[in-house]
């Protein structure tokens, strides 16, 4: 039994520990794509190239069912993988869709017509790759009408915490708020549509003011996982053993992530 989390390094451990709070009884294999992070300025062939050679590894790891904890992934890849690539019995979702549930009002599987929902004027926050692809804008048309987003693309954060440069990654939240105020100055919600943004989550919270509702994913996809493990089971896996897999240097990649987490996590290479 495992379930697989993949994402392009560090930030997928924020939804890794929201998933291993809710479901503490399920096997998980993480996977950080270290050597080749960050995605966000990549090309989508060139993310849907690694993605797939990742979640590869991790079906051989024994999953069945692998999420992707990466937006840029999600964004940039998942639709052309579940189109021709994944096998049969094996499933990748992503981390887009709980996210837009959640901004829209909806339950799981609402597919009822797009309708007008609380939130007018929403910040998008993510990487240069997500902001391209416009997967956000396009599944929240499916879902709602009369929402005004306009759309940040947070260049250096991701390295500044992969680097663990966390005072670099503050001053730079900082200056990608005050340039998304520039355009949009009253937005009503602000999505943190990349999984490392949390943890700089206060400093968007700060900048952005408190009148402003931040959604950031990790509860939204455990809650999620959740639901969909409740009503597939069979598509825990067969693998029975927690893993951290890495493509980068395992002892560095261990004691950021024992940083990040508080708490003692042991990488091996992938
Ligand atoms: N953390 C990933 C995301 O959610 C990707 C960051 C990157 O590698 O650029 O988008």
């Amino acid at each position: 039994m495992a379930v697989g989390i993949f994402d392009s390094g560090l930030g997928g451990l924020t939804v890794l520990d929201a998933v291993q709070k809710r479901l503490p009884e399920v096997p998980f294999v993480y996977f950080g794509d270290n050597a080749h992070t960050p995605y966000g300025v990549r090309t989508p062939d060139d993310i849907y190239d690694l993605t797939t050679a990742a979640v590869s590894r991790m079906f051989e790891a024994g999953c069945d069912l692998v999420i992707l904890a990466c937006n840029t992934a999600s964004a940039a890849a998942l639709r052309r993988m579940q189109e021709n690539w994944v096998p049969k019995d094996k499933r990748v979702l992503g981390v887009f869709v709980p996210l837009i549930e959640a901004l829209t009002e909806r339950q799981w599987g609402d597919n009822s017509p797009p309708r007008e929902v609380a939130v007018k004027h929403v910040a998008l926050f993510a990487t240069p790759a997500t902001v391209r692809s416009r997967a956000f804008q396009r599944e929240l048309a499916f879902r709602a009408v009369g929402v005004d987003v306009e759309a940040q693309a947070c260049g250096g954060v991701v390295d500044a915490i992969e680097e663990g440069d966390l005072i670099l990654a503050e001053a730079l939240v900082r200056s990608h708020v005050d340039a998304l105020k520039r355009k949009m100055p009253e937005p009503d919600a602000a999505v943190l549509g990349c999984t490392h943004y949390p943890l700089v989550q206060q400093v968007f919270q700060d900048a952005l003011g408190p009148e402003v509702k931040v959604f950031s994913q990790a509860n939204l996809v455990a809650e999620s996982l959740a639901d969909y493990l409740a009503r597939r089971p069979e598509m825990i896996g067969v693998g029975k053993e927690t893993m951290y897999l890495t493509t980068g240097n395992p002892k560095k990649v261990s004691d950021r992530a024992t940083q990040f987490l508080r708490r003692p996590v042991a990488f091996t290479a992938a």
